[in-house]
């Protein structure tokens, strides 16, 4: 076991898109666990959208990551030094360790997963917190009935591909929107979207969604706000329900963009709107975990991932993801 552990720490808030620079490269000395610890050598790092807004100064449902404060992560990897009851050497743990190559843990946000079952990365994504945000953030917002049509935005992502397919297995006919045409037929071929469209390029959003909802929209998961979001409410079916899952058109902005008054599309189709955090369904992650888990052995669900070799490319996987140039689920491997 090497003595050094690399940290990617803050090193400036980013204004519009992050850059390189804004994260700095430092070593610090593994730690050696006390009683009731253990240390893990992480193999997978995630990186997620929600980390743009760590970045940021002000305050968000969790506080900012501080300038010179290692960011923050979800990650997998083995336990390589235990005097913890619970772990074990060997074990392999997923843990909120953060863009680091080892993790001091008393057990708190920690548990055991299963590397025989499925690849680490997995555990970042299927099976991982993507995984859950589509299960619960879908399922229990939504309520999808047979018959019903859901439109997802940001369809092609780590959530959203998965929503898609879970409003599959649930009946419905379902649509998004991607940000290139590769990813479209992916959703289409993959994924068992009944059709996809390109934001980018097919930009009269209202009348895609005529043409391809022609029905109008019962549900919709919205990952990406902005004008998508604007173009589904006027889209509405009566009774229609609306899960916030994610904003992303936003998060890079300096300014909140000003968009139409929309909230009457609310009143007149007598619909619901709800935001979430997937962290609402904590106790429930083992259900969601093991349900996701028996739907990819049975090859109801697919999954993609974009994986990056090396811990030192970590901001550079995480610049990407946010310009849109994963296919899949994005993470780091060591
Ligand atoms: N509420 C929760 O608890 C929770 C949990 C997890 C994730 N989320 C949210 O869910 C959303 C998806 O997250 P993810 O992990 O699955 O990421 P992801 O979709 O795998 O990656 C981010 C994607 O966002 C798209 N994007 C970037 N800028 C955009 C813009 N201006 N307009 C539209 N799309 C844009 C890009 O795809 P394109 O090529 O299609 O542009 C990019 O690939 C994010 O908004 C995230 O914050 C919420």
């Amino acid at each position: 076991m090497s003595n050094m552990n690399r940290q990617w720490t803050l090193a400036g808030r980013p204004s519009g898109f992050p850059e390189e620079s804004n994260f700095s490269l430092v070593e610090s000395a593994v730690p050696d666990p006390g009683d009731g610890e253990f240390v893990v050598k992480v193999e997978a790092w995630s990186v997620d959208p929600y980390m743009r807004g760590r970045m940021n100064a002000q305050q968000s449902y969790s506080a900012p990551v501080e300038l010179g404060a290692v960011m923050e992560g979800g990650t997998v990897g083995r336990v390589v030094a235990s005097k913890h009851s619970d772990y074990a050497e060997g074990d392999t743990v997923y843990g909120k360790f953060g863009w680091q190559e080892y993790g001091l843990c008393d057990g708190t946000g920690a548990y055991k997963v299963d590397p025989d079952f499925a690849p680490m990365s997995a555990y970042l994504g299927v099976l991982g917190m993507p995984g859950l945000t589509a299960y619960f953030g879908f399922l229990e917002i939504c309520k999808p009935k047979e018959g019903d049509t859901v439109f997802v935005s940001g369809a092609a992502g780590a959530v959203g591909a998965l929503v898609g397919q879970l409003a599959k297995i649930h009946g419905c006919r379902v649509v998004g929107s991607a940000g290139t045409d590769e990813k479209c037929a992916y959703l289409v071929s993959e994924c068992g979207y009944d059709a996809a469209f390109n934001y980018k390029t097919d930009t009269d959003y209202v009348a895609k969604l005529k043409e391809l909802c022609p029905n109008g929209v019962d549900c919709y998961f919205d990952n990406v706000g902005g004008a998508i979001t604007d173009a589904v409410l006027v889209s509405l079916n009566d009774f229609a329900r609306i899960s916030i899952c994610g904003q992303i058109s936003q998060y890079n902005l300096e300014k909140p963009e000003m968009g139409p008054r929309l909230v009457w599309a609310l009143l007149v189709h007598q619909s619901k709107m709800e935001g979430f955090l997937v962290f609402r369904w904590l106790e429930r992650y083992p259900e969601g975990i093991k349900q996701m888990g028996e739907w990819v052995k049975e090859g109801k669900i697919k999954y993609r991932e974009d994986i990056i070799d090396g811990f030192e490319n970590m901001p550079k996987a995480f610049i990407r993801m946010l310009h849109g140039e994963n296919k899949g689920k994005q993470s780091v491997r060591a």
